[in-house]
Order: C-alpha cells, then sequence, then structure tokens
C-alpha cells in the first residue's frame, strides 16, 4: 500500500525482498510502535521493521540513509522520556526479534546478547550458573538489554552494583551508513584508543544502532536479606538513609516510597502496607548467609533508633518477592491515579538528598501543588512527582518543574538520573551542560550521523 510518502514507498520497495513481511505500513503494526510510558502523545510512523540479524539491520540502515529517512530503534518500549516515539515521517527499527542469548560465559563472567533480549531472561539464564544480571531495572521484565544499555538504565541494585554501564564490556554496532563493528572487549580489563563503548551507553539511539552487546554477569550472593520499614513521614525515612549508608554496610537496595506513593499502591499491593505509614525504605543485604542477615539486622537497628514505626523482615521467598513488587508497583500506580502528573528522574550527590527534598516540596508548597517522592534514595535518585489533575494543571506546572529541574543542577546533580531525555527532556538538558559541551556533544553526532538519519529529534534541540 502507498504511504504518501514517495521517500517510504522507495524504501519499502527496496527492501521488501530482504524483510518480507517483517516490513510493515499497516495500522495494526503501527500502532504497537507508537509510544513508550512516557506519557507524551504516541505518532504511528511512516512504517515498522523487524531486523533478525545484523546483516537485514545493515541494509535497513544503508537504505534509509540513501533516501534520508529517519530511523527510530526500539526495544520494549518500556521508556519514560519518549525517547522511541517516532514521528509520521520516520521508520521504527523494532529489535525485539533479535533476541537471543548467543553466550554465556561464567568462566569468564561475560554474557554475549542480541539487544532484543528481556533484561530479567539475562538474569535468569545466568541464575542456572550461579551468577546473576545485576542490572535491575522496575521494567525488568518487559524492557530490553539494548533500551537499557541505549539509556543507562538503572534500577534498584544500583546502589551496590551500579547501572547499566558498569556491566557493558563491547558492543557490535550499525553505523548510519550501514557498516558494522565492533567496540570495547571481552576481558575484564582492558585499555586502548578512545572508549567508544561508552559513548555509546546513554546515547538514545541518536548515535548507531546496537546490534550485539557482551555484558559482565557476576556470581550471585549466597543469600539475600530484605525489610520493610515504616517511618512517619519522607523526611524522618530520609534521615534514617542517611543514617543507614553512614553504617558503612552497602545495602544491596535502598528505596524510598513517600506516603502519596503508598496510598497509590496501596490497594494493589501484594505486601500489607501498614496503615499508619507516612513513608517507607524498602532494604536489601546480600552475601554469605550469615553476613547478609547480620547485617540487615544492624540496617534494621539503626532504623529503630531513627524512629521507624514498624520493621517487617522478609521471612520467605514469597514476602521478599511482595515487597519488591509493591515497591515496583508504585509507577503504575500513581500513573494510573494521576495521568497529567509530572515525574522527573532527578539526581544528587547523595549528601544533598536532603535538602532536595525539602525545597522541592516548599517550591511546590508555594505553588499550591503537592510534590511527592520515591525512587532510589541509596543513589541520590529520585522520581520527583508533580501532582497535576489536569492537562491544564499540567501546563501550569511547567514553572514548577523547572524550578526544580534548577534546584536540583544547583545542588551538583543532573536533570535525568535513569531514564534519559529523549524528547522530555530535551529543553533541560541546556540546564546541566554548558553550551561547549553540547556544541561538541553535537559535533560527535555528527561524526556517527552526518545526515542525521539516527533518532531525529532526541536528546537534541
Ligand atoms: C521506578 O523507579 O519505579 C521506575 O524508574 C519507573 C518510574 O517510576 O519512573
Ligand atoms: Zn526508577
Amino acid at each position: 500500500m502507498s504511504s504518501k510518502i514517495p521517500a517510504i514507498d522507495d524504501f519499502c520497495r527496496r527492501l521488501r525482498a530482504t524483510l518480507g513481511n517483517r516490513l510493515r505500513t499497516d495500522e495494526d503494526a503501527l500502532v504497537t510502535v507508537a509510544g513508550d510510558e512516557s506519557g507524551l502523545t504516541p505518532c504511528q510512523p511512516a512504517a515498522v521493521v523487524y531486523p533478525k540479524s545484523t546483516a537485514e539491520l545493515a541494509v535497513v540502515a544503508k537504505e534509509a540513509r540513501a533516501l534520508g529517512i529517519g530511523l527510530v530503534p526500539r526495544g520494549g518500549g518500556t521508556g519514560k522520556a519518549g525517547g522511541c516515539i517516532p514521528t509520521a515521517t520516520q521508520v521504527v527499527v523494532d529489535v525485539s526479534r533479535m533476541n537471543r542469548i548467543l553466550e554465556l560465559r561464567p568462566q569468564d563472567q561475560y554474557a554475549v546478547v542480541q539487544p532484543g533480549v528481556i533484561t530479567q531472561d539475562l538474569d535468569i539464564a545466568a541464575a542456572e550458573h550461579g551468577f546473576m544480571y545485576a542490572p535491575d531495572p522496575g521494567s525488568r521484565d518487559s524492557c530490553t538489554l539494548g533500551g537499557n544499555i541505549a539509556t543507562n538504565a538503572g534500577g534498584a541494585r544500583v546502589i551496590k552494583y551500579g547501572a547499566t554501564r558498569r556491566h557493558v564490556w563491547g558492543l557490535e554496532l550499525v553505523l548510519p551508513d550501514g557498516t558494522s563493528m565492533r567496540v570495547g572487549r571481552r576481558s575484564l580489563k582492558g585499555v586502548g584508543g578512545l572508549d567508544l563503548t561508552s559513548l555509546l551507553i546513554g546515547s538514545e539511539g541518536t548515535l548507531a544502532f546496537i546490534t550485539e552487546a557482551t555484558l559482565q554477569i557476576m556470581p550471585a550472593p549466597g543469600a539475600v536479606e530484605t525489610a520493610w520499614l515504616t517511618f512517619s513521614d519522607l523526611m524522618a525515612a530520609s534521615r534514617a538513609g542517611e543514617r543507614l549508608i553512614s553504617t558503612g554496610i552497602t545495602p544491596r537496595i535502598m528505596e524510598v516510597m513517600d506516603r502519596a506513593a503508598l496510598d497509590a499502591v496501596r490497594p494493589r499491593a501484594p505486601f500489607r502496607i501498614p496503615a499508619n505509614a507516612g513513608a517507607a525504605l524498602l532494604v536489601e543485604t546480600d552475601g554469605t548467609e550469615d553476613q547478609a542477615r547480620a547485617d540487615l539486622l544492624h540496617l534494621v537497628e539503626i532504623a529503630t533508633q531513627c524512629g521507624a514505626s514498624d520493621t517487617a523482615v522478609a521471612s520467605s521467598e514469597k514476602q521478599r518477592n511482595a515487597m519488591r513488587e509493591t515497591r515496583r508497583l508504585v509507577s503504575t500506580a500513581l500513573k494510573d491515579l494521576m495521568p497529567h502528573k509530572i515525574s522527573d528522574d532527578v539526581a544528587v550527590p547523595r549528601s544533598r538528598m536532603i535538602e532536595l527534598l525539602t525545597r522541592a516540596q516548599d517550591l511546590g508548597a508555594a505553588a499550591g501543588t503537592l510534590v511527592s517522592a520515591y525512587g532510589h534514595l541509596g543513589d541520590g535518585n529520585v522520581h520527583l512527582n508533580i501532582h497535576c489533575q489536569s492537562a491544564d494543571d499540567r501546563k501550569q506546572a511547567g514553572k514548577l518543574r523547572y524550578d526544580i529541574l534548577r534546584l536540583v543542577v544547583s545542588l551538583g546533580g543532573g536533570v535525568s538520573g535513569e531514564h534519559g531525555i529523549g524528547i522530555a527532556k530535551r529543553e533541560a538538558l541546556a540546564l546541566q551542560d554548558p553550551s561547549e559541551a553540547l556544541a561538541l556533544q553535537k559535533r560527535l553526532k555528527a561524526v556517527f550521523d552526518p545526515t542525521g538519519i539516527m533518532n531525529p529529534g532526541k536528546v537534541f534541540l
């Protein structure tokens, strides 16, 4: 069927032989790749392709470049910043069919994967060998490793194990001209030349396609212990969090939820949240059985000294999973209640967290709007939610949002701790990056993508 866009018609003609019915222009297919989880308005692309191999993806890139067609890489579509939302004249490159774990080498502590592998699947595969893939984004059961690398995704275990970047050793890329190459390494250590692997991590599809990744897997700890700690309010929980970290124990997880988060999630929470909870910390330790237990009990004791009104230690795997799942459900529970809310994933140096939370609440109060918080307290990365009840409210809250983002930057932080810039934070990037650094980034992009076909309109204004 003709697309009314001559270049797209040419593109489809040229690629039909290679891709067959893995090139689609029908609404049934287009609607499934129109949006993500940012809440931004979806848009159906002109076409979607589902390559199955690096070679196929290279042909797609080459033809698109020849015809000047913008390409939008897509993994699980779970992004929160609009990074994979296309325009009506662009083509989505959905890598979900490139979903094989190609190698799993516990003896060398790495796995080689295609970009469409679901994050959780690698962790499960590694577990069969007593290993784990440490990064643990909230959407781990539906996001892809390619998407995680493209956004340097975070998650709950970052406090101990670091974000995605720390676990990527090497990549295979397809440049927009169709050239494919490997960058990085398959050894624990490696130095030499410029670190192109690092440059690609977090580049949000603006430089090249990631077609394969060498990822670190680590021996899984023998034991994990989990506690749900209840406090009167967010400040009490945050101050306790600060004390817990100063003990010298590095928890595996330290997540915070304020009253709004708890109230939103309570009706669907598999863990029974105490009725009087004004805030909560979810804390985990790991190590040997004795160590994990001793560390957790020590943290629980400190939390009690810091005013925790209720402390629940998971006594079974089922209860641990209920606690974790309750925290994971916060995002969707709040979104369902308040579809127009603004949520930013800001990050500050950990010691500035209490100041951030206090001043953000004050800015909200001055604007007559509730600003609530939940997230990765131990990483200095929280999801600040501006409570907007309508689209109009959301527009009005634009100034408050920017006041908060400026505050974050003034505290030494950044506008995105884990979700990326995408479309949602393009204007905000200039708050944190000086103009010389932004100009250099654009020059680097032009080296990779001189004709600007890679995820046009994302990250950079
Ligand atoms: C989370 O921490 O739950 C996820 O990053 C999603 C979000 O709430 O923004
Ligand atoms: Zn998060």
